[in-house]
């Protein structure tokens, strides 16, 4: 059994009311609370070890010592090879425009790139920019309406001889759809195409291996997967050798430091190895016996049992909206294929327009969001642009089958009102 009110426990956020109406988190695609790991990391490291990186002095000293600790941690929670090849910035999406400008130069006017319909703007508008700047040519590859998955053949379709990069999701922010990276990105190696993975909604709910993936890039946030709001970035080593970064001169030229640009948020990494932590404890949780495993075996008991719960979660979820007269869910339903979606459960309500949905949750402390939350390709490609978006409600390991069926209500509220 999944110790939820242990992990419960360690999530100070989750025991806070309002009027005595205790909070429902289901905003989590947008973040994650933390737990007591994080806000200890983040806090020692102002307490104790606050310095910029590569003096002689102590504080200095154990900067740097975690900022290699992290590094390392990072490259275990995703199955890198080498903390060298993982570097932090603000978020995904700046680490995605910082990274644009250098892989511009790689490719000629002409040259196609591929764009899905389904992610997330910051995998989307860094690479329209390039594609303006450099005279590239943008091929779409759509998702189905039915299916609400990627067809590997259509993709295989577009690739052309000229296509020179793909930027794709892992997991959809909207539909919860979990893509078979590893065969599109084998489709596209095969012609020599750069990948860009974006894994930001992936790595809260199952462990990431980019190696096993092949990609060449893969982006990721804490703040979704139970840390503080900072951004990494992986990247394969002869890609981001090969790279020409935009850095000041002094900077090192190394890696990851070339790609790390100005003084980094030290608190946030700290915060960031605490997430990974937390994760730790709950290997220990969930295996007890697993305190003489390497890292890596432990986070992977910890997001396979993190998995199996979210998942038992997302049926009860999507069973229950699609049980409610009126409630349409944009996604995987069919209760045999969770595993092939994560716990984000995008609906729209007949007769209410998302935001009063939304409205209605909030006023009863069950937090959702609504609107398009930067999927805007996915929002216009299901034609609800103009109605608003849906209504999101998402998951994590945190949460209860109670807090589920409280929202299912409030939902089931909404619409018969609509
Ligand atoms: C799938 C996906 N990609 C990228 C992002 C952007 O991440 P960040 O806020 O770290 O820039 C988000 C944020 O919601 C997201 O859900």
């Amino acid at each position: 059994m999944f110790p939820v009110d242990a992990v419960r426990e360690r999530f100070p956020a989750l025991s806070v009311s309002d009027d005595g109406v205790e909070r429902v988190y289901f905003d989590t695609p947008a973040g994650t609370q933390v737990p007591t790991d994080v806000i200890a990391r983040t806090t020692r490291y102002f307490e104790r070890q606050n310095a910029n990186s590569g003096g002689y002095f102590s504080t200095s000293v154990e900067t740097d010592e975690l900022l290699e600790s992290a590094h390392q941690a990072m490259a275990d929670l995703i199955g890198a090879p080498s903390g060298e090849q993982v570097v932090f910035g603000q978020n995904m999406t700046s680490l995605t425009f910082a990274v644009s400008r250098s892989l511009a130069h790689r490719f000629e006017p002409g040259d196609e790139i591929i764009l899905t319909r389904m992610d997330h703007d910051a995998n989307v508008a860094p690479w329209l920019l390039m594609a303006r700047d450099r005279g590239l040519n943008v091929r779409w590859l759509p998702f189905s309406r039915e299916t609400f998955r990627f067809d590997l053949a259509e993709l295989d379709r577009i690739t052309t001889n000229r296509t020179r990069f793909a930027a794709i999701n892992y997991a959809s922010n909207a539909l919860g759809t979990v893509n078979d990276v590893k065969s599109m990105c084998r489709v596209l190696a095969d012609r020599d195409v750069t990948t860009y993975i974006d894994g930001v909604q992936l790595v809260p709910h199952r462990l990431a291996d980019v190696v096993d993936l092949g990609c060449d890039f893969f982006v990721c946030s804490a703040y979704k997967f139970y840390g503080p709001h900072q951004g990494i970035l992986w990247g394969k080593r002869d890609v981001l050798d090969e790279l020409d970064p935009y850095k000041v001169r002094p900077a090192d030229n190394r890696l990851p430091h070339r790609f790390e640009t100005g003084t980094l948020s030290h608190e946030g990494i700290a915060g960031t190895l605490g997430a990974i932590e937390y994760l730790e404890w709950l290997a220990d949780e969930v295996t007890p016996s697993s305190g003489d495993a390497d890292r890596r075996t432990r986070l992977a008991a910890a997001m396979d049992a993190s998995d199996r719960y979210e998942q038992v979660l997302c049926r009860q979820l999507v069973d229950g909206l699609t049980a409610i007269k009126g409630v349409t869910v944009h996604g995987i339903t069919d209760p045999t294929e969770m595993h092939d979606r994560v716990p984000t459960v995008c609906i729209t309500v007949d007769g209410a327009h998302p935001d009063e949905v939304a409205r209605s949750l909030a006023a009863q402390n069950i937090f959702v969001w609504s609107g398009h939350y930067y999927a805007v390709e996915v929002v216009k490609h299901l034609g609800l642009d103009k109605a608003g978006g849906m209504v999101r409600i998402g998951l994590a390991h945190y949460h209860t089958a109670a807090e589920v069926d409280r929202c299912l209500e409030a939902v089931e509220a909404a619409a018969s009102q609509g």
